[in-house]
Parts: C-alpha cells; sequence; structure tokens
C-alpha cells in the first residue's frame, strides 16, 4: 500500500526519522507529509505511535483527471463496496493544486456523486454522508492532473490524544508540543519545566515521550476500526505489546500557571494518562518563580492574547526577557509564540530560531540559552 503520513510545515525531516524508528522502513519527505509503502501493521503502528503525524492516509486509487467528467469516472470506476456499506456513514474532503479545477467544495461533491452513483446503480440504495463523525473519511489530493483517492484510516486528526478532556483558552497542538520537544533535542533524563503550563501539553508529551508510552494510548476510536477488514487481533496485540514496554522512566517534569484553573486542568489531564503521578504543578506566578533544581530546560508558551493591547503585551515579553536573564542563567528556555512582535520584546538573542503554525496562527520557536557568567552579557542584545 501506499501510505501517506501528514504533518505540519517544517517536521517534515523529523517525522521522517520516526516514521524509520516505527516501521523499520525509510519514508520519502515530501511538502507537510512523508511517503511510506507498507501493510496494514504498519498503519496501525503509525497510528499508535507516531507523535509528529497528523493523519495516516492510503492510498485507494489513482487517475488523470482534467475535467469534471473525467473526475466523476475516475471515482466511479473504483470499488467502493471494498471499503464500506450501504450502512455507514462516509465523508469527502479535497485538497486541491490544479489549473483544471477551481474549487475544492465541488471536488468533493463530484466524488461523493460517483460513490453514491455507484451504490445506487449496484445495489439500489446508498450510504449516507455525515461531516462531523462519519465513520469513513475519504481525501481526494488533486495536483495538476494526477487524482488520488485517499482512505484516512486515523480518523479524528492524531493531536487528539484522548487524554486532554480540559483545556484553556490557546490549547497548544499535542503534535505541535511533540515536535518542539524533539527540535529541543531532549534526552529525556534533564529535568523540564513549564512556567505558564496551562492545560499541560508539554509536561504530558514530554512524559509519555520518557516512558516510552504510545500518544494515543489513551484515545479509544481509530478510522481504520470502521473498515469492514479491522484486524482487532493484531491491533490488541500491538496495543498490549506496547503497553508492556513502558518504562520506570520518571524525569523531573513540573508546571505551573498564573490561574488555578488551568493548574487544575493539568493536574487532571496528567491523571488521564498516568492514575498516579510525582510531578509538581502549582500555582505561581512566573516573575516569582526562580529555578527549582540545577540544569533546567524551560518550555515556555506564553500568552499572546490579542485581547490584551499590543504594547501591554510587549512589555509582558519584555519582562518575560529580564526575569529569564536576571534569575534564570544556567537553563535553557524554548519558547514558542504567535506573537511575533512580542518575542523581538523579550530582548534576549535566540541561538536558534523555527516557524511553525499552531492550527492557522503562524509562530515562532525561539531557543535562548541561558549562559552563567562572561556568557551572559550576550544575552542581553536585542533579537
Ligand atoms: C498560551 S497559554 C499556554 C497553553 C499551554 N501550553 C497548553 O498547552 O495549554 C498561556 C498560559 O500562561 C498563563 N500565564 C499568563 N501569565 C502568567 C504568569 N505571569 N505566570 C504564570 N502563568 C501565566 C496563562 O494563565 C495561560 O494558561
Amino acid at each position: 500500500m501506499n501510505i501517506i503520513i501528514r504533518t505540519f510545515a517544517g517536521f517534515e525531516e523529523i517525522l521522517a526519522e520516526e516514521v524509520f524508528q516505527i516501521s523499520g522502513l525509510k519514508p520519502e519527505i515530501g511538502k507537510r507529509a512523508v511517503y511510506l509503502k507498507g501493510g496494514i501493521e504498519v498503519v496501525y503502528k503509525l497510528n499508535l505511535w507516531s507523535r509528529l503525524a497528523l493523519d495516516v492516509l492510503v492510498e485507494l486509487h489513482k487517475y488523470k483527471a482534467a475535467n469534471e467528467s473525467e473526475l466523476y469516472k475516475g471515482a466511479y470506476e473504483y470499488n467502493w463496496e471494498k471499503e464500506f456499506s450501504i450502512h455507514e456513514t462516509f465523508a469527502i474532503s479535497s485538497v486541491v493544486h490544479s489549473p483544471f479545477f477551481n474549487h475544492s467544495k465541488y471536488v468533493s461533491l463530484k466524488i461523493k456523486d460517483a460513490i453514491v452513483d455507484q451504490f445506487n446503480k449496484n445495489i439500489g440504495k446508498r450510504p449516507s454522508v455525515d461531516r462531523e463523525s462519519p465513520d469513513h473519511r475519504f481525501l481526494v489530493r488533486i495536483t495538476h492532473d494526477q487524482v488520488n483517492l485517499l482512505w484516512n484510516t486515523s480518523g479524528d486528526p492524531l493531536f487528539k490524544r484522548g487524554y486532554r478532556t480540559i483545556t484553556g483558552v490557546a490549547p497548544l497542538n499535542e503534535v505541535l508540543a511533540a515536535g518542539i520537544l524533539k527540535f529541543s533535542g531532549w534526552d529525556m533524563k534533564r529535568p523540564i519545566l513549564d512556567p505558564m503550563c496551562g492545560s499541560g501539553t508539554f509536561l504530558c508529551e514530554a512524559l509519555m515521550m520518557a516512558k516510552n508510552m504510545p500518544p494515543t494510548i489513551k484515545r479509544i476510536a481509530f478510522g481504520f476500526m470502521n473498515h469492514k477488514n479491522y484486524d482487532h487481533k493484531l491491533w490488541t496485540k500491538l496495543r498490549n505489546e506496547a503497553i508492556n514496554n513502558i518504562n520506570d522512566n520518571i524525569p523531573v517534569v513540573e508546571g505551573f500557571d498564573i490561574m488555578s484553573k488551568m493548574v487544575f486542568a493539568t493536574k487532571n489531564n496528567l491523571k488521564n494518562i498516568f492514575e498516579e503521578h510525582t510531578c509538581k504543578i502549582e500555582t505561581k506566578d512566573f516573575f516569582k518563580l526562580k529555578p527549582t533544581r540545577e540544569n533546567q530546560m524551560l518550555v515556555l508558551n506564553p500568552p499572546y492574547n490579542i485581547r490584551i493591547a499590543q504594547e501591554k503585551n510587549h512589555e509582558f515579553y519584555n519582562d518575560i526577557g529580564s526575569h529569564l536573564k536576571h534569575e534564570w542563567s544556567g537553563a535553557d528556555a524554548w519558547i514558542l509564540s504567535g506573537d511575533l512582535e512580542g518575542l523581538k520584546h523579550i530582548g534576549l538573542r535566540p541561538s536558534r530560531k523555527i516557524r511553525m503554525y499552531n492550527g492557522p496562527i503562524e509562530t515562532k520557536l525561539i531557543y535562548i540559552p541561558l549562559y552563567r557568567g562572561s556568557k551572559k552579557s550576550k544575552n542581553s542584545e536585542k533579537v
């Protein structure tokens, strides 16, 4: 099978490494995706283990089309009864980069018509469309005149891990949090501290990573489970193997937030994954917080509240920079924010900058090593 694993822009290389670790197969790197050939076991493993994938797609059919009737004909020729029955619901989405087709919604509609017409002709009845919560999701991808009909084996996107039952107003995407931890080169031992932890996404992802726990271990539904050839035995075997391989590694992971309700959210979400954990999670103002141990790595996702006046937000970022400089030397800070101007007001020179997206919001991840002693002055330069 041709397998396509989608991710965020900029995550392709770290996803390719992860896919190789999971499957033992070297994927080809594409744009916001990597490509792989493999069987259903690989598909199940990727859904279970990938921290960096948004979804796992399998190619069902490919053909060429340069107009509406060719588009319809190609989809009509594929045998959809192999995939699902009239008693199940389905949804189609499209990604179109083609001079021949302008509207992705129209493409989805044409493919839907072809599927429905085929069922009607063969069985005299048709399956229903459910856009919200379908049993089966299919994706149409058109590049120039090349049409690919893909099955979304994940169903809901894989960042829906199943553990985050309480969130704040600006939760961090789980795939993004996992990616930032990968980019940081975290060795799964160094103490991590999130001083503005919100709903605790960094902390949950870090602990699962360190314990070799599959990111979707708490999730109960995947698209592939609705397929008529679903191999429940194989899935259970893979899941049980994973559970048996969870280790006892417990790095020091701490979280703080100025709002007690967010501290409650983090505790709740951690508890959803680990019945018991020893993480220190407390209500505290970052500006009153000092390092709690040696050699800490800070992961920080400050608010980029668009409702707060810009200048006030910039002042806030300026204060973050001063506090880091004066109180946190010897630590390293990885800071992600959607307030790109705000980041400049931190006033410390980042040694790395990586652009990424939190949903539709353009964000930047910056890395600031907070040297002790003489190098400290280097950090006082403006970004
Ligand atoms: C963008 S949210 C963080 C989201 C978080 N990464 C998550 O996954 O849910 C920013 C958080 O910073 C907290 N915060 C704002 N000012 C703070 C301060 N002075 N000290 C500590 N936390 C603060 C807010 O309460 C909010 O929960």
